[in-house]
């Protein structure tokens, strides 16, 4: 018999791959860079199942290019804003996607970038690989202790607990803004339960936690930035467009708040003439959060497991879209 037709858009971890392999004839996209919309378009054209990543837009157009066989769609990610899963469930095609495996990753990721920018790390290794640093200055690069700060996260989900799990070993006080969190959810992670606008006023950082809705985008825009303290560091390890970019340069170059560091950028990649980039106080990695060797494998089997339950028409281990199965 021959094996499903299978898409994969970027060459993923091998031990996911193979699983792969052994379920489907897969074409797999070779470059660094993703297909573009209208290459994708072309690839999809009569598979089975697509395996892809959040750089792919996959939308009700896209579903129809490929055709009536299209079982199973399976994301190499726990997010899947990129995916219309509306258009998925209408048409019967299951979203995979990778929960779970990436929490602790992520929330070290968070925590790192929140350590980081407290003692202005980057700017320190830049002091040093610009042959600045001439003496022991007494003054020299202060920052804020995260000791006994409070820590202001938003969105107490998985990867929002995971953070506090961390930031009770450095005594910080937790606050936790979530609709979804009532007081004694928030208690039980060691959290105090607040609305965002009093986190935003008594937290000394800010991590933000929450996934990209129509409600989350931009939550974080002039008016909660000039809320915050002006020593507050903002963290997001989120999606980019949860903060407005251009208020947030702003708030960053007077003064409004103190430094942010991201993990995620709007749009992504960030581009060269962005003006975040020409500021010290504003630390950037390329939304690298969940990038362990550990992690990246582990989703890459996930994936595997999504595609390979929805080719044989069985439910998918970790569905973005259950409803497609009422
Ligand atoms: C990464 O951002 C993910 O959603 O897995």
């Amino acid at each position: 018999m021959d094996m499903p037709k299978v898409f994969v858009s970027r060459i993923i971890p091998d031990k996911g791959l193979d699983m792969i392999n052994e379920v489907a004839e897969a074409e797999v996209w070779q470059d660094e860079m993703p297909p573009s919309y209208e290459v994708l378009l072309e690839k999809v054209s009569g598979v089975d199942g697509l395996v892809c990543l959040l750089t792919d837009k996959i939308d009700d157009q896209l579903m129809m290019a490929a055709g009536d066989k299209l079982k199973v769609i399976s994301q190499m990610a726990v997010g899947f804003d990129n995916i219309d899963t509306t258009a998925a469930s209408n048409r019967g095609i299951g979203v995979g996607h990778t929960p779970g495996v990436l929490t602790n990753t992520t929330a070290h990721i968070a925590f790192a970038l929140l350590m980081a920018a407290s003692r202005r790390d980057a700017e320190g290794a830049r002091y040093v690989h610009e042959r600045r640093w001439k003496t022991w200055g007494p003054k020299l690069l202060m920052g804020h202790d995260v000791y006994g700060a409070t820590l202001g996260i938003v969105g107490g989900g998985r990867i929002g607990q995971a953070v506090a799990q961390r930031a009770s070993g450095f005594a910080m006080r937790i606050l936790c803004y979530d609709p979804f969190v009532d007081e004694a959810a928030a208690r039980a992670f060691g959290a105090e339960a607040t609305s965002l606008e009093n986190l935003l006023t008594e937290s000394d950082f800010v991590s933000l936690h929450v996934p990209l809705m129509p409600d989350t985008r931009h939550m974080i825009g002039a008016n909660e930035l000039k809320t915050m303290k002006s020593t507050c560091v903002l963290i997001n390890t989120a999606r980019g467009p949860v903060v407005d970019p251009l208020a947030l340069y702003q708030a960053l170059n007077d003064g409004e708040i103190s430094y942010a560091a991201l993990d995620v950028t709007d749009p992504e990649p960030i581009p060269s003439e962005d003006p975040l980039l020409t500021l010290d106080n504003c630390l950037i990695v390329p939304h690298i959060a969940s990038s362990s060797i550990a992690s990246r494998t582990k989703m890459s089997t996930m994936v595997a497991e999504n595609l390979a339950a929805g080719l044989k028409g069985e439910r998918l281990p970790n569905c973005a879209n259950p409803e497609v199965y009422e």
